[in-house]
């Protein structure tokens, strides 16, 4: 492993003022996606939305730093040939693999998920190298529900477990790990429980990360907020959740870290910016805080396309304007006033 290497592309992963597109959703996830802008998702159809983002030059150049493909989309080319992995490296930015194969049932634990995928993985990395990837992402997903006294300790050890083996075998066939422990925001929670958990959540898979030597320096940590469960009675405000997430980051993860990037888990797309917004208006952390959001950023660029090619340029500006206000708010600069201009 060459440290060096890896810790310079975590560096670009999260350079300022950019932050990384997450359009490594599977077949199913996309499809529901597609779904809800009456589009049938077929390879063709997946290929032309995904080449449609990567040829959005302004956004690729200068706000995102890097994408993460599914397995699908690495191999995949443009209409005209160009595989659409060297689009992604001839706009600037890095290209990066989804490799964990989804979640199972965990055994003795009703109703919590293990994900799955560490079999052959050493080999998948290698291939995914040759093809281009300098970074990965597994991500692992820790539900609350306070009536099933959900989650238990069990899930969290075997998913922490898991992330920690990812990050070891990526290291080793010099690829960048995103680690992305995910506390979801479905439940009817307060924010203090989902700091709670996701405290308990890092503490565990920073442990598991020291056991497994992963080197903490060729990493990037991909988390969720300290936000309040979608069906709770009260809702945090932007200052709350700027201060409590920026709280627990700072309690939980090593300086040594070169940077976290933000899942969005199913916020809207104003308030996925403003959080983001708000905590680097808080400054001095030890850490860059950006992006890394799927559908903060391609709900808007999804719905203005709608699967018609003569939308492809109001696609590419709705993606353009997302790209660049997460990009302002990664810096602290954002305002509300800017999402009402025109993306220049
Ligand atoms: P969302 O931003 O839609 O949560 O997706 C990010 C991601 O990569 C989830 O694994």
């Amino acid at each position: 492993m060459n440290l060096a290497d890896l810790n310079k592309i975590a560096r670009a992963m999260v350079a300022p003022g950019k932050g990384v597109l997450a359009a490594d959703e599977s077949g199913g996830t996309i499809k529901k996606r597609f779904d809800a802008i009456g589009v049938e998702s077929t390879e063709d159809s997946r290929r032309d939305y995904r080449e449609m983002m990567f040829r959005s030059q302004q956004a690729m150049s200068n706000y995102i730093s890097g994408v993460i493909l599914y397995d699908e989309t690495i191999w995949q080319n443009a209409a005209d040939g160009t595989p659409l992995v060297r689009l992604i490296e001839q706009a600037g930015a890095i290209p990066g693999i989804k490799v964990d194969e989804g979640t199972q049932a965990l055994p003795g634990c009703p109703g919590e998920l293990v994900t799955v995928g560490l079999d052959k993985l050493a080999e998948r990395l290698a291939k995914y190298y040759e093809r281009g990837a300098r970074f990965a992402k597994w991500r692992a997903v820790i539900d609350i529900n306070q009536a099933s006294h959900i989650p238990s300790m069990t899930a969290i050890h075997v998913n922490a477990h898991a992330l920690a083996r990812y990050a070891a075998l990526c290291q080793q066939a010099q690829i960048v790990p995103i680690v992305e422990p995910e506390v979801l925001m479905d439940g009817d929670h307060d924010i203090d429980r989902c700091v709670e958990v996701t405290t308990r959540v890092l503490n565990k898979t920073f442990q598991e990360l020291r056991i497994q030597r992963v080197e903490l320096e060729g990493m990037i940590l991909k988390p969720n907020m300290a936000i309040s469960g979608k069906k709770s009675k009260t809702q945090a405000s932007v200052a709350e959740v700027a201060e409590k997430t920026v709280r627990m980051l700072k309690a939980c993860v090593p300086a040594a870290v070169p940077g976290i990037a933000f899942l969005s888990g199913g916020q809207s797309d104003e308030d996925a910016t403003a959080h983001l917004d708000a905590m680097n208006r808080i400054g001095g952390l030890p850490w860059p805080l950006t992006f890394s959001y799927g559908r903060a950023l391609q709900a808007a660029p999804q719905k203005a396309w709608s699967g018609r090619s003569e939308n492809v340029a109001a696609g590419q500006q709705a993606f353009t304007h997302r790209a660049r206000m997460n990009s302002l708010a990664s810096k602290g600069e954002w305002t509300a006033a800017q999402e009402t201009q025109k993306a220049a």
